[in-house]
């Protein structure tokens, strides 16, 4: 990592996590805080915000950090297997269990073991998470015997876990265990100010060369709705410096997808957004619409007031307003 990097890291950063918004910063504080206790931490938030970076730095910020960090996701195993991942198995517990196997829950003892998109976990299992949140005790699949276990628990999902109790899915006794720390992760469209540096962030990571953002490039980077937060914006990046490259970064470098979707209307900023300003926005649409209808009848400016069903005097008054001609 270059000197460059670590300073920019170091002052906009926890671990591997680039933020700068008071929401990020909120977030890393919150990190440090709680990184030396055992309590169980419950990460929520939507897909591609960084769950899986704030386990592993929650992880590696912990006192925990020289002994194992185990991951799972509860969602691409079938019932049966997740039990005997997490608990391990004796020989002839099941049809294939030809020896006994400890599970990961005995790999984690003494670090911490990240449950990810927990709200996938079947409710027979969330019986035996939950007894070993209340005592850290557990039994192998066909065990007789209880095995006893010091873990962190983190878990993770993007899911209304609130949701899941009321339709009987998932255990509410246990979500008040694995939820005695929750941590929210915000979307991207709610802090656009984080864009700019993590552009910056993976422009270093997947360039050779360094390379630069355009105004306009910038502008269109700024008001993409991000449904994909972090991920999809990385993947955008990695695209664009394989495709293109130019120095500077351009709207022409830019995938169809991000264009179409900036022009559209229907993709206003969040009003959860730090940066909303009805006043801002409404004059940014109303000066947008001036340009477009001047640019369709070719400067001619009655004939603009016309495709905007303005009086001449009203279309020339907010020209002026905004300073075009
Ligand atoms: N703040 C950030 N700084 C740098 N990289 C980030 C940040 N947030 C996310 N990333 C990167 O974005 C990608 C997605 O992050 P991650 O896998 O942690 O998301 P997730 O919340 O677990 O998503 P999912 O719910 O889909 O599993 C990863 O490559 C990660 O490194
Ligand atoms: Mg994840």
């Amino acid at each position: 990592m270059s000197l460059l990097r670590e300073k920019f890291q170091a002052s906009f950063g926890l671990e591997n996590i680039v933020g700068k918004s008071a929401k990020m910063q909120e977030l890393f504080k919150l990190i440090h805080r709680i990184a030396n206790s055992n309590s169980a931490v419950l990460i929520n938030g939507e897909s591609g915000t960084g769950k899986e970076l704030i386990a592993s730095a929650l992880h590696n910020l912990s006192p925990r950090r020289n002994k194992n960090y185990v991951t799972i996701n509860c969602a691409t195993f079938p019932e049966g297997l997740l039990e005997s991942e997490m608990f391990g198995h004796m020989k002839g517990s099941f049809t294939g269990a030809v020896c006994s196997k400890s599970g990961l829950f005995e790999v984690a003892n003494g670090g911490s073991f990240f449950l990810d998109e927990i709200g996938e976990m079947p409710l027979s299992l969330q019986s035996k998470l939950l007894r070993v949140l209340e005592n850290g005790t557990f039994r192998r699949v066909g065990g007789t015997t209880d095995i006893k276990v010091d873990v962190r628990i983190i878990s993770a999902t993007n899911m209304n876990i609130t949701e899941a109790i009321a339709a009987g899915n998932f255990r509410e006794d246990l979500y008040y265990r694995l939820n005695v720390v929750p941590i929210t992760v915000p979307p991207l469209r709610e802090r656009t100010s984080d864009i700019p540096l993590l552009l910056e962030h993976f422009l270093m990571r997947f360039s050779k060369k360094p390379r630069g953002i355009s105004h306009e490039a910038m502008e269109i980077f700024m008001n993409y709705p991000w449904k994909g937060n972090v991920r999809e914006l990385e993947h955008i990046v990695e695209r664009i410096v394989l495709l293109s490259d130019r120095e500077v970064i351009t709207p022409e470098d830019m995938p169809d997808e991000i264009l179409q979707n900036v022009r559209s209307l229907g993709n206003l900023p969040d009003i959860n957004d730090e940066t909303f300003d009805l006043e801002k926005l409404l004059e940014k649409i109303e000066k947008d619409y001036l340009m477009k209808a001047l640019e369709r009848s070719q400067g001619v400016k009655t004939e603009a007031a016309k495709i905007l069903n303005l009086s001449f005097r009203s279309f020339r008054h907010r020209l002026q307003k905004y300073g075009l001609k």
